[in-house]
């Protein structure tokens, strides 16, 4: 069963059409990306998904179901969960706190402590800072957090917008070796990226987006080796 469908998703603002109706979906456990330039539309067709944007046009599908006009706070009651381009942790807060921000519609106590372990063990990093204020992470951490905040919730489909932005190779490799490690655990992964060719390595299937609409979709495989695709996304 296809965990999330869109049709004709369009997303304006105001005047400008950054969504001019796609059509993506993704199956239970599979690593999708959506790759493209800057201001093709990206992270718009991610907030649309996830409700903090609202769809101008066309239908979005999570489990069969229309979610279309859902508030984001019920996405993420049905297990989406989005971590944001600039990861948006909440800098006052320290690492724990942030963690169990994650899991604020939860009140199964000893569950939560099972899901804390569970990030610290993905992360030991963060179990070392557990106590430090978000804001004064290196941006690698931060990025770490917001994942691991995110899983949090429980989810069935984490979308991830940009998790390689701003971050020294090492770090990058760090990030993509847990999504990995995310993917593995059976969690679905719609994975936006300006590494294309990262995020091709990691995913099945991929969307080529261009100008706000779906210009290419096939295997991962594929992409990569397609001369259209080298060309504009892989410097070959
Ligand atoms: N709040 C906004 N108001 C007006 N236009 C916006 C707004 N947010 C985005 N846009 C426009 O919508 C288009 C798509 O933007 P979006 O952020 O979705 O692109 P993106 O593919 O995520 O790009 P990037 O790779 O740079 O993150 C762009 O032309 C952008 O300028
Ligand atoms: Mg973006």
């Amino acid at each position: 069963m296809n965990l999330l469908e869109l049709h004709s998703l369009a997303v304006h603002y105001g005047g400008i059409k950054a969504v001019k109706g796609i059509d993506l979906h993704i199956a239970e456990g599979e690593v999708v990306c959506l790759i493209g330039a800057n201001g093709a539309g990206k992270t718009s067709s991610l907030k649309a998904i996830a409700g903090l944007l609202p769809a101008a046009g066309g239908e979005v599908l999570f489990r069969g179901q229309p979610i279309t006009r859902l508030p984001a706070h019920q996405r993420v009651r049905q297990g989406l969960a989005l971590v944001p381009e600039g990861r948006g942790v909440f800098p006052r807060l320290t690492v724990e706190e942030n963690l169990l921000m994650g899991a604020y519609q939860f009140d199964d106590k000893p569950q939560i402590r099972i899901d804390l372990e569970n990030s610290y063990s993905l992360f030991p990093r963060l179990q070392e800072r557990r106590a430090q204020r978000a804001g004064t992470l290196s941006g690698g951490e931060q990025q770490m957090l917001a994942i691991a905040r995110a899983l949090m919730s429980r989810p069935r489909l984490l979308l991830l917008d940009e998790p390689s932005m701003g971050l020294a190779p090492l770090m990058v490799q760090k990030i993509f070796e847990t999504i990995r490690g995310i993917a593995a655990q059976g969690v679905t992964l719609l994975l936006v990226e300006q590494n294309a060719r990262l995020a091709l390595e990691v995913s099945q299937r991929g969307y080529v987006l261009d100008g706000g609409r779906v210009t290419l979709a096939d295997s991962s495989e594929s992409l990569l080796g397609n001369p259209q695709v080298r060309a504009a996304y892989l410097g070959a």
